[in-house]
């Protein structure tokens, strides 16, 4: 197993990316802290547990400073020092175009998406440079290569990860620490599934692989990074996006996309 006895921090584990993210590291021997604002995070603990490994849940609201340290400390309470760190709590507040974006759901996102990984890496460090050993992983997205069309906070926030990733691996590869961003592409959580079906179909119609993809693609790549194979990988951006990334602005360009769920008055 690639990560035996490692013990693992994912934020936003109480479904989708994050729940599956946890299991892959579970099943690769990790045990596993998982931190949400929603209750089910502690069926993810209880799904870890239920591998072998050693799990505890905390409820933590990423964007407020105390709650991560409180939360932090809880885990490593329960489970030790955390060694990986995956920051993959995000959400996105509204869709609109610029002119009718709502600024509080501008601050919201950059506040979760970005702030929230940046208390969250604050909130571990140390003991990873003690320790000399470290992994961190940011699950952002396409949208922060390409932008996305009327969905600009989440598209910056995400953006801004990258910046982030690439600034703690210049200030921390030298102590054993890597940091990496991963890109998803549209991948098939129940909430993109239950999204309508003639958006589904535009991502798929400009996804080379014409598909969307599994959760469990990107837990795969996230156990991968967090491992001593990868130790020599730091500061990148990977896509896991069945290669949609190339076809970007087409994505956006398609009427369909454009009005998908908007929330705009008229
Ligand atoms: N699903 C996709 O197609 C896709 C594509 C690209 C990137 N992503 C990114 O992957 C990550 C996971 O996405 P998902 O589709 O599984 O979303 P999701 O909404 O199903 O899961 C996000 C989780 O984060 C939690 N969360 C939200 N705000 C939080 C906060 N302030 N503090 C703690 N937890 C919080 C939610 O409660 C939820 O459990 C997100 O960062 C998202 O931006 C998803």
């Amino acid at each position: 197993m690639l990560l035996e006895d490692r013990v693992a921090l994912v934020t936003g584990a109480a479904r989708g990316i994050g729940r599956a993210i946890a299991m892959a590291l579970a099943a690769e021997g990790a045990h596993v802290g998982v931190i949400d604002i929603l209750p089910e995070a502690q069926d993810t603990a209880e799904a870890v547990a239920a591998t072998g490994r050693r799990s505890a849940a905390v409820r933590v609201d990423i964007s407020d400073p105390a709650q991560v340290r409180d939360g932090v400390n809880e885990i490593r309470r329960e489970l030790g020092d955390v060694q990986i760190l995956v920051n993959n709590a995000g959400i996105v507040a509204n869709i609109a175009r610029l002119e009718k974006m709502r600024p509080d759901a501008w601050e919201r996102e950059i506040s979760v998406n970005l702030s929230g990984a940046f208390h969250m890496i604050q909130a571990v460090i140390g003991p990873m440079i003690e320790k000399r050993w470290g992994r961190i992983v940011n699950i952002s997205s396409m949208a922060a290569a390409g932008g996305l069309h009327r969905q600009i906070g989440y598209a910056a926030s995400k953006a801004g990860l990258l910046g982030l990733t690439k600034t703690v691996t210049l200030e921390h590869a030298r102590n054993g620490i890597t940091c990496n961003a991963v890109l998803p592409g549209m991948i098939g959580t129940d909430l993109v599934n239950a999204m309508p079906a003639e958006i589904l179909q535009a991502a798929v119609g400009v996804t080379p692989a014409r598909r969307i993809g599994d959760t469990e693609e990107v837990g795969h790549l996230v156990a991968f990074l967090a491992s001593d194979r990868a130790a020599f990988i730091n500061g990148a951006a990977i896509p896991v996006d069945g290669g949609i990334s190339l076809n970007a602005a087409s994505l956006g360009s398609r009427k369909e996309v454009r009005d998908q769920g908007t929330t705009e008055r008229p």
